[in-house]
């Protein structure tokens, strides 16, 4: 049978329904850019599905908290879930691609994990057993030396979610930039059939990126919290006047977040947001491992972390 333009979206909970109606959209020579996703989503999803929809004739996108990518004494239970709001903004959007005559949202897949990981015992809470995709040493190093487990989670559910949508693109947020590197190399080293697309950060217009986890700041540590778009930015500079060592890049940024920091710390208790710099990193764009010098061919990637 052929695929009707006019189709809603679908959502999907099993894989075996879903491949079929993976493969149908083959054999009607259509292409799938998949856009993962946690949910709670907001305009730099939204931004994505855009572009996936802009570069192929379906997207899929998926909703699922994937468990093995958080530690113990991470956010698991309480990583906002907003499935109706979702859905809500995904029939908006999807009217809007109609409308535009890109690609449509054909697909929101929104597995259980026990359909995710189906040799575990149903009531086993993850961690450690099963089977995993680690990355050494680039899932150790930057978000990876807080967090040990997140990119070993990461990479792991995303070639459970390749593997079973087989999509053409898969899109992913420049926001989580490492996340991004550890995607290429999963997708180079297990010879995975599809290109991996970067769409750009989506922020609030005073340069805070627009993050699930935002609701978690209160009004003190949002505002103080572009302190590192701001770190960035003028390290950034530097290097657009065209300094190339580490040092005459970095330094303008760790200055940066030093004075904000000394400045809320002088703050009576009930009026500051005190923060600490996790790590700023000047890193090879293939490795993420720390360079001394911006190579003018390779670029580099800029980035930083900081613990509010
Ligand atoms: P999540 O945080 O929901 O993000 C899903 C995708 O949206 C990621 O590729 C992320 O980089 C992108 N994204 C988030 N905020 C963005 C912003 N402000 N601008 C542009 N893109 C943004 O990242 C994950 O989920 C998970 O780790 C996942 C890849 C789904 C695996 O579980």
């Amino acid at each position: 049978f052929t695929v009707s333009s006019t189709l809603k979206t679908e959502v999907f909970h099993d894989v075996a329904a879903l491949r079929k109606y993976r493969k149908n959209l083959l054999f009607n020579n259509r292409t799938v850019g998949l856009v993962p996703t946690m949910g709670a989503l907001h305009e730099g999803h939204l931004s994505l599905i855009r572009k996936a929809a802009a570069e192929n004739t379906d997207v899929f996108v998926s909703i699922y908290v994937n468990p093995t990518q958080f530690g113990v004494n991470e956010d698991l239970d309480s990583y906002p879930k907003t499935w109706e709001a979702d859905m809500r903004l995904l029939e908006t959007l999807d009217k809007e691609l109609a409308a535009s005559g890109a690609g449509r949202l054909s697909v929101v897949f929104a597995p259980s994990t026990k359909t995710m990981y189906p040799t575990l015992p149903p009531d086993s809470n993850i961690p450690g057993k099963g089977s995993f995709v680690e990355m050494r040493p680039l899932g150790q190093l930057l978000e990876g030396k807080s967090r040990p487990v997140f990119f070993r989670g990461v990479a792991t559910v995303c070639m459970k979610l390749f593997n079973i949508c087989t999509p053409d693109r898969v899109y992913f947020g420049q926001k989580d930039i490492q996340q991004t590197v550890v995607i290429k190399n999963l997708v180079k080293d297990f010879h995975l059939d599809m290109d991996v697309r970067i769409g750009a950060t989506q922020r609030e217009s005073d340069g805070l990126a627009l993050s699930s986890r935002n609701v978690y700041l209160g009004a003190r540590r949002r505002s103080v919290g572009i302190v590192l778009n701001q770190a960035l930015r003028k390290a950034e500079a530097h290097f657009k006047e065209g300094k190339r060592k580490r040092d005459d890049i970095l330094w303008a940024a760790h200055d940066h977040a030093n004075s904000v920091k000394l400045a809320q710390e002088e703050l009576p208790a009930n009026q500051r947001a005190l923060f600490e710099v996790d790590y700023i990193s000047l890193a090879d764009p293939e490795t993420m491992e720390e360079i001394a010098e911006v190579d003018e061919t390779k670029g580099a990637i800029l980035s930083g972390a900081v613990k509010m």
